[in-house]
């Protein structure tokens, strides 16, 4: 009962208590050790990298799901079914970049806050939107999600072969993903509709023109 006299005396004193509520005291996010055959600095600095590639998975597990309950139109339940086993694979990336983190010595930020605060890209843009067009973003997020995973792979490769295997092994079903999605926009003869879009605004008008015009 939102408008109710109860509900806005319990909503005056849940607000009251979160503002009451003491700071947690800051802990350093690094710890006092390492893998073993690195050097703690190494080792951290790589926790480092992965902190980013963990935002970004966090961030592509709940994207997936927005799409698969906003999607429309024809071909619904092919796109919406499509990208539930996906969200679950990327759930278990999330879990092991976080546990390679700690393993490493470094504590893994993973609430929402810390996402938000933590990422240099703007939230997915579609609510409501047909296949095509949420294909279409999908393949300009895993655009830069994979490029940004490779990236991370060669920057950890001179120090820990074990952090690059596990990012090594997330890049191929990352491709493959983003394989799944482009089929959707690709013609017979191979061009991807959503080619030379800069974002997934564009890309969503190009992949929806062109579906249009297949009929
Ligand atoms: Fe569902």
């Amino acid at each position: 009962m939102p408008g109710s006299y109860y509900g806005r005396i319990m909503a005056a004193k849940k607000s009251a208590s979160r503002k009451s509520r003491p700071a947690r005291p800051a802990r350093p996010a690094e710890g006092g050790y390492t893998v073993p055959g690195i050097s703690r600095a190494d080792g951290h600095h790589v926790a480092e990298i992965l902190q980013k590639r963990l935002h970004s998975l966090n961030d592509l597990a709940l994207t997936l799901k927005h799409v698969h309950w906003n999607v429309v139109g024809p071909h619904f339940i092919g796109v919406h079914e499509m990208i539930d086993p996906h969200v679950v694979e990327v759930r278990d990336m999330v879990d092991e970049t976080a546990e390679r983190m700690a393993t490493l010595g470094v504590s893994p930020a993973g609430t929402p806050g810390a996402i938000v605060a933590g990422r240099d890209w703007d939230d997915y843009r579609l609510g409501r939107a047909t296949t095509n067009e949420h294909l279409g973003a999908l393949d300009i997020v895993y655009e830069g999600l994979v490029a940004d995973h490779r990236e991370a792979m060669e920057r950890v490769s001179e120090t820990d072969s074990v952090t690059e295997d596990m990012l090594i092994a997330q890049v191929a079903k990352l491709e493959l993903f983003q394989w799944f999605v482009r089929a959707h926009l690709e013609s017979t003869a191979g061009d991807l509709s959503t080619s030379g879009a800069q974002d997934e605004k564009g890309a969503s008008q190009r992949a929806s023109r062109a579906a249009k015009k297949r009929g």
